[in-house]
């Protein structure tokens, strides 16, 4: 079992960044010096995905030009003999095969992923939300492709997370099959303290056999009147072997404020064109607070 392909919803109103989010999508806002979705693709390229289906809407043309030549820009930069930029400019380009499918009607992330049936056809596939930024040594995709391997399985990636935010998420019950590996028996969406399952909560990162589809395709409304992915991944993982894969890495919800600050400081921190200098910055500013 290869995967080979992976989908990328990003067909949100981003209702929770307004007003930056009202012409700009969510995912396009720049994190240090690329947006949000170069960091979501680079990830699935450097775990073997070689094809993305990226799920728009009308407002998100913007992610669709980023990815595509600019002969304009690049001639003026081939020029100027700016070739950092000109390579930079380049590279986002290419990264990958991307192909693009608009979710006519906001009806949820299982109906977004039910766009992408004609995308994917008969193979597994991976499914990166467009806001989750992952850092970590080996990239949180390819942990999952890897269990998804071993054990034949469709597979989602975990992490911890308090009983207070877990109803911000969905709750996982799971059964220890080895170290940070698990298998899914059960699963909710936005749980309340009563429904909580583990603390586990699905974040972000999916690898999925193509039994979703036919599963999605009859489900109904759910939590929020929305066609839920967790839903149809409850019915998958009664039907077919799932594991919940404990991921080793750091998840930040770029769709919010606080968390879109703390991945802009971290990465900030970690690039050598503004680390040093933030670093100073930041000392600095604790002394003034
Ligand atoms: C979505 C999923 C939810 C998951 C969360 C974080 O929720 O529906 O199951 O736990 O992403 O990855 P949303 O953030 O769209 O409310």
């Amino acid at each position: 079992m290869k995967v080979r392909k992976a989908v990328i919803p990003a067909a949100g109103l981003g209702t929770r960044m307004l007003p930056a989010t009202k012409t700009v999508p969510k995912e396009m806002l720049p994190m240090v010096d690329k947006p949000v979705i170069q960091y979501i693709i680079e990830e699935a390229v450097a775990s073997g995905i070689e094809d993305i289906l990226i799920v728009t809407n009308r407002a998100k043309s913007a992610m669709d030009d980023y990815f595509d030549y600019y002969p304009e820009l690049e001639t003026r930069l081939n020029q100027a003999g700016k070739d950092k930029e000109l390579f930079e400019v380049r590279r986002a380009a290419d990264l990958a095969n991307i192909f693009y499918v608009r979710q006519k009607e906001t009806r949820g992330l299982g109906h977004a992923i039910s766009r992408a049936r004609r995308f994917v056809g008969d193979e597994p596939f991976a499914v990166l939300l467009g806001d989750d930024i992952m850092r970590a040594e080996k990239p949180v995709t390819l942990q999952l492709v890897e269990a998804a391997e071993k054990y034949g399985a469709s597979a989602v990636g975990v992490q911890k997370v308090s009983t207070e935010a877990i109803s911000r998420y969905s709750s996982v019950k799971v059964s220890p099959l080895e170290e940070r590996i698990f298998s899914v028996s059960d699963m909710n969406e936005k749980p309340s303290p009563e429904q909580i399952f583990s603390n586990y909560a699905i974040l972000g990162r999916y690898v999925l056999t193509p039994g979703i589809f036919e599963i999605l395709e009859h489900m109904r409304p759910g939590y929020g009147g929305e066609i839920q992915l967790t839903d149809g991944l409850r019915e998958l993982s009664q039907h077919s072997r799932m594991v919940a894969v404990d991921f080793e890495g750091r998840r930040y919800d770029t769709g919010n404020l606080n968390g879109f600050l703390e991945a802009t400081i971290d990465f900030a921190l970690d690039h050598p064109a503004s680390g040093p200098w933030l670093r100073k910055f930041i000392q600095q500013k604790a002394k003034e607070l």
